[in-house]
């Protein structure tokens, strides 16, 4: 297992380009079930996320291959619609190609994908969609089951925001019969993003990055070639380090109008973030002033980011609430933080953060792809040496990234250690 060492206290400086978006391109990829012939996905980033959802398309007898960042997918007549439980427990993405199996190849088999280090995160939101569209679902030793000869549209309304809900519904309703409502849908910009892919497909879908989408069935769709969004979850991983390190870093390719609600938070931090022809450029204060953050769906702060911002905010000056409001258990990476001198307390959903003025590098455990990032960005800003250990949670999710802060100036090295 591969780990990061990294000797913190450089301000990291200049230009680092901003990656594909790996919430956006699992389900374009998935999305490639839809259509009969080869369609391509762009801009794809090198991650291992990529490539499960690669091996899962194969399993399942879709022509698949990577070449730099294109992904080439081909979905014949004939598919074995099964996502196995090796594939699916170690990426719950995975669960993207239930929708689309079901709408073009009227039955499939996709494991349930267990716990996860992040909370409980039920499949329950999508099954019910599905169900008011027409499919028989059992559940049977861990597997989803689920037959539909015909989809017909519905009008879903979710208890809970939920994207990856939306995304398989969204999918599914593409070649139902009828139209189908999704209320209360998800509005991040990957939801919007994939619409804008089905509709470059032929399907008709109208509303999306709003909390109601109408989605009217057609009978077929198209191949397509779809260049994904930037990731916004990785710029603001990078303009966390920026602001951790005191440094001034422009980020290349990132689309503000994603992040307005992570840019808010941080120039509150004191942080000065301005757009640039090439994208946004950010530096820091002398010192971070500490704000309260609280998790919600799109358009508010990422559940995604929080992890980083509270790296920040044990450096800011005061004391900062995290509220995380999306998931119930996520805050592996506090007990990490606190391992490099942060002082945090958590009471359930509430995490208090008293700033202090340094941190100290520290040996530190990745539990989760956000939760490594926060401990990147923490010793990155850390005297000393920190070593981020388990490093395959951070690169299901960053392509590269000790290359990408080595360019940045940043004193890391990855390092190779067999046996651990
Ligand atoms: C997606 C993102 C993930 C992000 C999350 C929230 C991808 C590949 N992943 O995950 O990075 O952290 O959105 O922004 O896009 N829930 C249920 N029942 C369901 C589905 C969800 O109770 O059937 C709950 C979850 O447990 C969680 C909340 O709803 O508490 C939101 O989850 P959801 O939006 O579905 O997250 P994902 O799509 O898995």
């Amino acid at each position: 297992m591969d780990r990061l060492v990294i000797r913190g206290g450089v301000p990291l400086q200049g230009e680092v380009r901003i990656s594909g978006s790996k919430n956006a391109v699992l389900p374009a990829m998935a999305a490639a079930l839809l259509a009969p012939g080869e369609s391509r996905v762009r801009n794809v980033p090198n991650l291992m996320d990529v490539r499960t959802m690669v091996r899962l398309l194969e399993h399942m007898g879709v022509v698949a291959s990577i070449e730099g960042d294109v992904v080439r997918l081909d979905a014949g007549p004939a598919a074995n619609p099964e996502a196995p439980y090796e594939l699916v427990k170690t990426m719950r993405a995975s669960f993207f190609v239930l929708g689309p199996l079901l709408a073009r190849y009227k039955r499939a088999r996709v494991s349930l994908p267990g716990g996860c280090a992040i909370g409980a995160r039920p499949v329950n939101l999508h099954l019910v969609g599905l169900q008011a569209m027409g499919a028989e679902i059992d559940l049977m030793q861990g597997y989803v089951e689920a037959r539909a000869d015909k989809l017909h549209g519905a009008t879903i309304a979710f208890d809970q925001v939920t994207v990856g809900g939306t995304e398989n519904v969204l999918m599914a309703a593409t070649l139902a019969a009828g139209t189908t409502v999704i209320e209360n849908a998800a509005a991040e910009p990957e939801v919007e993003e994939l619409a804008r892919l089905l509709n470059r497909m032929g399907a008709r879908v109208r509303g999306a990055g709003t909390r109601r989408i109408v989605i009217e069935g057609v009978g077929e769709l198209s191949p397509f070639d779809h260049a994904v969004i930037p990731d916004r979850i990785e710029a603001g991983t990078f303009l966390a380090a920026a602001v951790a390190t005191r440094g001034d870093v422009v980020l290349v390719g990132a689309a503000l109008e994603h992040l307005e609600a992570v840019v808010r938070k941080f120039r509150e931090m004191g942080a000065i973030v301005d757009p640039v022809a090439s994208g946004l450029r950010v530096r820091a204060p002398q010192r971070l002033e500490a704000v309260d953050v609280s998790t919600a769906p799109y358009p508010g702060f990422p559940t995604d980011m929080q992890a980083q911002i509270m790296a920040c905010l044990a450096l800011a000056r005061g004391r900062g609430l995290v509220t995380e409001t999306i998931f119930e258990n996520r805050y592996m990476h506090v007990f990490e933080l606190v391992r490099l001198g942060a002082d945090i307390a958590v009471d359930g959903r509430v995490a208090m953060v008293r700033g202090g003025e340094a941190l100290d590098g520290a040996p530190v455990m990745a539990t989760d792809l956000r939760a490594s990032a926060s401990l990147v960005v923490a010793g990155l800003a850390a005297r000393g040496t920190t070593e981020v250990r388990r490093v395959y949670h951070i690169d299901r999710g960053y392509e590269r990234i000790e290359n990408k802060l080595l360019g940045l100036g940043a004193r890391i090295e990855r390092v190779h250690a067999d046996g651990e």
